[in-house]
This record gives structure tokens, C-alpha cells and sequence, in this order.
């Protein structure tokens, strides 16, 4: 099945390494960053988990679970978890999906049969408390993702959800922002009543919005 943005994430029960879940259930009214990986003990897929676990402080702040997926069986999702902690320096501290079956992966569309038709590509999908798909990415195997930009990509959708924004490019937390073409000037002399750098009509910068 193809995703797209605003798809409701399926929904799925699964073998995890923090016990057996329901997605939605045990998504809650958090965010949700679900992502699939080629297969354990491999290198890249180990230094990935190693960083998503030390990004745990970043994902709570902002009211994140993250969890990842492969296609193998959860007793080796144990063993190789001790090989992320012996070399990554951070011990898996989110459920990592047993998808031996490879449900979940068909599910979200995680094996592309042309680049391999035994393993998942690298996906990613942030889902909001809405249960709403908001972000997909795919990877290659050989290129580990950047899980910094995961963390500014859900920054963003957080802000312009509350405020009649967008974020330009590699905006960062703290970066000035765009008023969305939506909003017209009278409107926006409420929402941003300490006015605008007005560079064409169309883009309008303003400081980021607080709160
Ligand atoms: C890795 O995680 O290192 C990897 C997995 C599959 C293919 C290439 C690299």
C-alpha cells in the first residue's frame, strides 16, 4: 500500500522488544517516528539506533516515541541490542519491532523488491498525536539517515501547526520564519502585530512565534 501525507498510519499489532503493542495504543496522544531498517548487526543500522537512543531527552521534549522496525526475529533484536551498547554508547531505550513475518514492513511499504526483495529500505514516518502521517523518507542500505533532521523536521510541523507559518530552508529552532501565502496582510498585522520584513509580497519574514 502506498502512504501518503495526511494517510492515517495503520494501525498493527506487533513483537517488540518492549513487549507485544498495538501502534495506536501504544502511540497514545504522542508523536510517533517509526522507522525500518535493512537488518541487524550491520554497521550502519547499529550506529543509527545508537544515535536514536541517545536522542531520547530530544524526542520527550517534544512529546516523541520512537520506534524502529526490521525484518528479523526478536531474540536477535536482544543479542545484537548489546552490540549497540557496547559500541554506540547508548543502550536501545525505545521498542524495536520483531517483523520476522515482514507484516509490518508490507503494511508500510518498507521492502522495495528492487533493491531487495529479503530487506527493508531505510523509511521513516512521523505521525502526530492525530494518528496522521506528516513526514516519509526513504534511504538507501548504504546511507545512514541524518536523525538530527528527523528531530528539526518534527520542530517545524510543531510550530506551523500552531501558527500560521512555514519554515524555510534548513531552518533551524530559533530561525526566522515565513507567514504562509494564506494569510493576507490585514490578517497578518493581527497575528504578527510587530510587523514583517516584506522582501516580495509573497515571502514575509517574520521572527519565529513564541510558545
Ligand atoms: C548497514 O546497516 O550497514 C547496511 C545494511 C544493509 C546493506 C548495507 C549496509
Amino acid at each position: 500500500m502506498t502512504l501518503r501525507l495526511g494517510d492515517i498510519a495503520p494501525d498493527f499489532e506487533a513483537e517488540t522488544t518492549e513487549g507485544r503493542i498495538r501502534f495506536h495504543e501504544w502511540l497514545g496522544g504522542s508523536w510517533g517516528v517509526l522507522f525500518s531498517h535493512p537488518r541487524n548487526y550491520t554497521p550502519v543500522c547499529t550506529t543509527e539506533l545508537g544515535y536514536t537512543a541517545k536522542l531520547k531527552p530530544e524526542f520527550e521534549k517534544r512529546n516523541v516515541k520512537a520506534i524502529g522496525l526490521s525484518v528479523d526475529k526478536l531474540e536477535d533484536h536482544h543479542g545484537w541490542s548489546k552490540d549497540i551498547a557496547e559500541t554506540q554508547g547508548a543502550s536501545l531505550n525505545f521498542p524495536l519491532i520483531a517483523d520476522a513475518d515482514k507484516k509490518v514492513a508490507n503494511l508500510y511499504d518498507m521492502i522495495h523488491p528492487n533493491a531487495s526483495d529479503t530487506f527493508t529500505v531505510r523509511s521513516v514516518f512521523i505521525v502526530d498525536p492525530n494518528k496522521k502521517i506528516r513526514l516519509t523518507l526513504t534511504y538507501p542500505a548504504s546511507t545512514g539517515r541524518n536523525f538530527d533532521e528527523v528531530l528539526r523536521v518534527i520542530d517545524s510541523l510543531q510550530l506551523t501547526d500552531k501558527h500560521k507559518v512555514a519554515t524555510p530552508v534548513n531552518w533551524k529552532q530559533g530561525d526566522d520564519v515565513i507567514i504562509v501565502p494564506a494569510v493576507n496582510n490585514e490578517d497578518a498585522k493581527k497575528l504578527f502585530p510587530q510587523g514583517w520584513k516584506e522582501l516580495k509580497p509573497y515571502l514575509r519574514v517574520v521572527p519565529q512565534p513564541k510558545g
